[in-house]
């Protein structure tokens, strides 16, 4: 199959990757209520077509914290990409440089800052809180050393989410032996990704992390140390230790509440993206689209606001702006695109979602992207 949409890079994902991991990416905590909503929320929203407007030009470019993309749109922290390609992020972020958009490194990826910062462009990089602040304190100081422009701080995962997907699929308990013994298993049912990632691949360790993980760091034991390290004492006046460590703008990741928004500026924080971590952590929560028009109204003017959740077009990334994001961020989708077929698969989807949006731009009247806004909808149904 060809892929011409997000939904067919899922499909040739869950082709090629282990079940593990296919469930892994394209699970959400519990019932999947909150993951569910993300994504039909943002459909349930009417663009208003308009003809007849001159559309031969359209600017998709803009600026934001002193970064240009080419188009309103970023790859969001997605943990484990290595284990979905060989060296997954830094086939991701090749594709997003060559996209023009910014790719976000997560904490728990495979390949260290160090290894995606040699591909030429150096990552945003997420950072969750940890109980060991001294090893914040030398991560936030490897991503300045390395030139990552932006901190994104991950602040909805306290605790992880319980995943049943991940329960069913032996991604979840399966730390040590057997689980190596469960990967290399599914492994050897898909020998393509079996050659590519678990041959070729490795080290298959957390590369931010591996210091800190007993045994190295193997990807498999990464729940456990999450479960272990990840701090639920933490509060906004935490947020002062990464404010003096990290000199540059900092992006608050998880914020629904607008409540939660104005203690992000208190903060001091540049950058908020309005998040339920993918329908991955608060199975319930509302979702992010329709969070986010609040947020725009509490704290809009105060810093960039932006949105991950349920993107899965260029038309979705359109209405997400016409609700006042600045940009959005997708997870998911890049994951698939990774998971079908590496770097050429991520900038083909790339490509698929600007020419979207570029379209949707035409038929709805809208000739620049910072001009988006309500008036791109139609609330008459
Ligand atoms: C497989 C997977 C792993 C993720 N890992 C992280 C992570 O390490 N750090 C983080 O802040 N968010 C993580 N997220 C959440 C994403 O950054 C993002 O918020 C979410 O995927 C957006 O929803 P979407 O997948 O519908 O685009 C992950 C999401 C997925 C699907």
């Amino acid at each position: 199959m060809k892929p011409a949409s997000v939904s067919d890079y899922r499909e040739l994902a869950r082709k090629r990757l282990p079940p593990m991991f296919f469930e892994y990416i394209d699970g959400g905590s519990y019932a999947e209520v909150t993951l569910g909503r993300n994504v039909r929320d943002l459909e349930a929203i009417a663009l208003r077509q308009r003809v007849m407007r001159d559309m031969s030009q359209v600017q998709m470019t803009m600026e934001s914290l002193g970064q240009t993309f080419s188009m309103p749109l970023g790859l969001s922290p997605v943990g484990l990409a290595g284990m979905y390609a060989r060296r997954g992020e830094c086939q991701a972020a090749n594709a997003a440089a060559s996209a023009g958009i910014p790719f976000c490194l997560s904490t728990v990826g495979v390949c260290s800052i160090d290894e995606v910062a040699a591909t030429g462009t150096a990552p945003w990089f997420q950072l969750y809180m940890l109980k060991d602040r001294g090893f914040m304190r030398a991560l936030m100081a490897q991503a300045k050393a390395a030139g990552c422009p932006v901190l994104v701080f991950t602040v909805d995962l306290p605790v992880p989410g319980s995943r049943y997907r991940d329960v069913r699929s032996g991604f979840t308990g399966a730390t040590g032996l057997s689980g190596a013994v469960n990967t290399a298993w599914q492994g050897a049912t898909h020998l393509e990704w079996f050659w590519d990632v678990y041959v070729r691949g490795g080290p298959h360790s957390l590369g931010n992390v591996q210091q800190a993980i007993p045994g190295g760091g193997r990807v498999n034991d990464f729940l456990a140390w999450i479960a272990r390290n990840f701090d639920r004492t933490v509060t906004w006046a935490d947020l002062d230790f990464v404010r003096e460590v990290w000199d540059g703008p900092i992006v608050i990741k998880g914020i629904l509440d607008p409540e939660d928004g104005r203690s992000a500026v208190k903060a001091g924080a540049q950058g908020l993206i309005v998040s339920n971590h993918g329908g991955r952590q608060l199975d319930g929560a509302v979702s992010s689209v329709s969070a986010l028009p609040r947020l725009v109204q509490a704290v809009g003017d105060d810093l960039e606001v932006y949105l991950d959740g349920g993107i899965r077009s260029g038309l979705d990334v359109l209405k997400a702006l016409a609700l006042g994001a600045k940009a959005c961020f997708v997870g998911r989708p890049w994951a698939y695109a990774l998971g079908a077929g590496g770097e050429d698969m991520v900038s083909r989807m790339l490509g698929v979602m600007r020419s979207e949006l570029a379209t949707a731009m035409v038929l709805t009247g809208c000739s620049d992207v910072r001009a988006a806004d309500k008036s791109l909808l139609d609330f008459t149904d």
